[in-house]
């Protein structure tokens, strides 16, 4: 028999039974989330990504979401949410001095110009690509006012590490002990710091390549590793956007496992690089 202090002792237990049963989610057709963010941002291969989409769930969880209709909803409507899904589910992996050739062309090229160059890292991720750029320029003893270089990425997250260009001993072990000594500071928690004067020759803004509507602004137009998460409906217009961003005889770098497909306004020039006609 009950007794009376059970009755408070089972209140409890049935409400908190009674709230588990409210909240228990229900993220079927969560389908229809990877094809809204395949539409706006061109990532198409999430849906067989069982760890992004258990951690999409976990996290909407957090939020207070349970189903696949709130989840979308708020995806619609909230523009911090959207962001910090992007940032769950993009792949950010990059270091200093990736496919170095392609770089090392680009080098050559501004060294024996004599006019200033406009570039673009499109995707930037967390920097590393526009500070291998400017530490090879600077090897090159390259005038480096006469370039100005820019990195775009949708990952708000990679942007502010970028901007905070402090590296792990992983993302810079292709650089030289004399290069590593020449353009960072080593910080007690053990990681590399970019020295400031390189710092203050880069900028990273927030982009969508999607939603990217400029014309003729690049010299340079560095497009690699990104490609490979499109699929050909994306990729195409991705290349769309790069040639409409380029001025008329800018160069186009992509990354070596990215396709491109052929396109009038693109023309080979070496391995890797384009120019746009
Ligand atoms: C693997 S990283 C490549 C970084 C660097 N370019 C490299 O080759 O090492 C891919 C980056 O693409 C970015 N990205 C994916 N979709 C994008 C989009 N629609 N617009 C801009 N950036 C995007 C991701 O946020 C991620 O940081």
């Amino acid at each position: 028999m009950m007794g009376f202090f059970d009755i408070f002792k089972s209140k409890p237990l049935e409400q908190e039974r009674e709230v588990e049963q409210k909240t228990e989610s229900d993220f079927s057709h969560f389908e229809e989330v990877t094809e809204y963010l395949y539409t706006r941002s061109g990532i198409t291969d999430l849906g067989s990504r069982r760890v992004s989409i258990s951690k999409l769930k976990s996290f909407s969880k957090e939020e207070n979401i349970h189903t696949t209709e709130e989840f979308l909803s708020k995806l619609q409507r909230d523009s911090n949410f959207y962001q910090e899904v992007l940032n769950i589910v993009t792949v950010n992996e990059t270091y200093f001095l990736r496919e170095v050739k392609e770089l090392e062309w680009l080098v050559s090229l501004v060294k024996e110009s004599s006019r200033d160059f406009k570039i673009l890292s499109l995707p930037c991720s967390s920097g590393e690509e526009v500070y291998s750029i400017l530490i090879l320029l600077s090897e090159q003893d390259i005038d480096l006012s006469r370039v100005e270089i820019v990195g775009y990425d949708l990952n708000s997250k990679m942007l502010e590490d970028a901007k905070k260009a402090h590296y792990s001993e992983r993302s810079v072990s292709n650089l030289t002990p004399t290069q590593k000594q020449k353009y960072f500071m080593q910080n007690g928690d053990g990681t590399y710091e970019v020295v400031p004067q390189l710092k203050a020759r880069a900028r990273f803004e927030q982009n969508n390549i999607f939603e990217l509507q400029k014309k003729n602004e690049f010299d340079i137009l560095l497009s690699r590793n990104m490609f490979i998460y499109f699929d050909e409906a994306k990729r195409d217009k991705a290349t769309d956007i790069i040639v409409n961003l380029l001025k008329e005889g800018g160069y186009f770098i992509k990354g070596h496992a990215d396709t491109i497909y052929n396109h009038p306004k693109l023309e080979g020039v070496r391995y890797g690089v384009y120019r746009r006609v």
